[in-house]
């Protein structure tokens, strides 16, 4: 893999689109709190972060980073960064607290997304708005399993889009359906340490079966998907004139012998497991890629011809989330049930001792700008979508250590590395020709990071979690990133 050219050299000046949108991604579950609040809903993750010995430090979500309350601040935090785009998730518990088709909708929940788009709109500031990053109602998973039921799940999925089009709709013109589904379904359905915490792998007693369930929640995401776009295109897209697709996470996997065919093999299937696994069908053959097929069998759901119709370009953009970088290894030994990767190990260091990249904060995440350059390739290749860069981001090292009352910035160099690398990779695809129309750091401000609760600091400012208005301390990096997208964009 050869090193892209940093984003501040002179070959890279003004290569993004003069409407390249730049900012921060967000999430509700891990940013609102007030998980309560004038009448929201209880969502699978209130309900698992409650649960001892879930989230590694034993918090919960329920006041996260209060932005909720801040969300004013907040926007003007924005405003002084510079961004000129904002992407943040609706959370489904607060507009139907319910969830479902025939539930009521709390105008409440409403208003608050409302004004946060006023907000934003004020400021010159565009959303891009997820209707769903992982936070299913609670009630709907009492009462008929959620994902778990395609046919009512899609209903009530159809409703709540429906209600989000309508009043939003006037305002928001970039939509994302589902954020990242295959984290969804692998970490809450097979591994079972997200959300809703299913699993059958050995020594878990927990419900579910981790051989099949993964693959019938992923195919209600991508069938439900397509029919929130079916009805944004035909009921309010002649109007509302706004786009709308799917963000799909995917790490890039390079063999971990470059010189043996079935390592090379490998991470190829690595990287259709992972990403083809929503992307084929979206975006490609209107399938799953064969190499699943052969390995899950009848485990894997088959399409109806209607579905496949509907899932079929059923995405105006490639939603891209991405972080690292994997060396793959093939396996001599038939795939076990519980296996969901392709049969393959993951591994830090090459053949040649090479790592993976500059260790983060973070076990899984390691910095490789040039296997993000390769992912973006990959992904142009096989898909020729415009691609959004819905996310991408780190955690560094020390920062949980730092005293806000120092006086001086958060001197993030590792961040500020990262960012200039990455975006580097970006430019450089774009001069290749990949079509690349948006990226998001993720994340605005430090916030609650799921089953490692507050220990994961990947905010472009630092919070006081201590502090009762969980104060915000903006890093070095993230003015960086102004710098490097002035310097980009036409
Ligand atoms: C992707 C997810 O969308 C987001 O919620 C999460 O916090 C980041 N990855 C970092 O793990």
């Amino acid at each position: 893999m050869k090193d892209p050219p940093i984003a501040s050299s002179p070959e890279n000046a003004s290569v993004l689109r003069p409407d390249f949108h730049w900012g921060f991604a967000t999430a509700a579950a891990q940013v609102e709190g007030a998980w309560n609040a004038d009448g929201k809903g209880e969502s699978i993750w209130d309900k698992f972060s409650r649960i001892p010995g879930k989230i590694i430090d034993g918090s919960t979500n329920a006041d996260a980073t209060r932005a909720y309350d801040l969300y004013k601040a907040d926007v003007q935090l924005l405003k002084k960064l510079g961004v000129n785009s904002y992407r943040f998730s609706l959370a489904w518990s607060r507009i139907i607290p319910l969830g479902g088709k025939d539930d009521p909708v709390n105008e409440a929940g409403l208003n608050y997304y409302s004004n946060l788009v006023d907000e934003l709109l004020a400021n010159d500031i565009t959303s891009f708005v997820t209707l769903f990053h992982w936070d299913t109602p609670q009630a709907l998973e009492d009462r008929y399993g959620g994902m778990l039921d395609q046919a009512r799940y899609i209903a009530d999925f159809e409703r709540y889009a429906r209600v989000c089009f309508t009043a939003l709709g006037d305002r928001v013109k970039h939509w994302i359906t589902y954020n990242e589904p295959g984290v969804y379904t692998l970490a809450g359905y097979a591994a079972g340490v997200h959300a809703p915490g299913r699993s059958s792998l050995p020594g878990r007693d927990d419900p579910g079966d981790s051989s099949t369930e993964p693959f019938i929640v992923a195919h209600t995401e991508l069938v439900s998907h397509a029919h929130a776009v079916k009805i944004y295109r035909e009921e309010f897209k002649p109007t509302q004139k706004g786009v709308i697709g799917i963000t799909l996470h995917g790490n890039f996997s390079a063999p971990w012998d470059e010189d043996d065919p079935k390592d090379v093999e490998a991470a190829e299937r690595a990287l259709q497991f992972e990403i083809g696994w929503f992307a084929d069908p979206v975006y490609g053959s209107g399938d799953y890629p064969a190499c699943m097929r052969e390995q899950l069998g009848d485990r894997l759901p088959h399409f109806t011809p209607e579905e496949k119709a509907l899932v079929q370009g059923s995405s105006d953009f490639y939603g891209m989330n991405s972080y690292t970088t994997l060396y793959v290894r093939h396996r001599d030994q038939p795939a076990d049930i519980n296996d969901h990767k392709g049969n393959i190990t993951s591994h830090d260091t090459n053949k040649a001792g090479v790592s993976r990249g500059a260790e983060s904060a973070t076990a899984w995440l390691r910095s490789n700008p040039a296997g993000f350059l390769s992912l973006l390739h990959w992904i142009w290749n096989r898909y020729h979508t415009p691609i959004y860069i819905t996310e991408n981001g780190t955690t560094a090292k020390g920062e949980e250590d730092w005293d806000p009352t120092s006086g001086f910035w958060l001197d993030d160099t590792f961040r500020q590395d990262f960012f200039e690398g990455y975006i580097g990779a970006v430019a450089d695809a774009v001069r290749n020709g990949v079509d690349i129309r948006s990226y998001f750091a993720w994340t605005f401000t430090d916030n609650w990071e799921w089953a490692a609760g507050f220990t994961d600091r990947f905010g472009g400012s630092w919070v006081d979690f201590e502090s009762s208005e969980k104060t915000r301390y903006p890093k070095k990096s993230a003015f960086e990133l102004g710098r490097i997208f002035e310097h980009l964009i036409r």
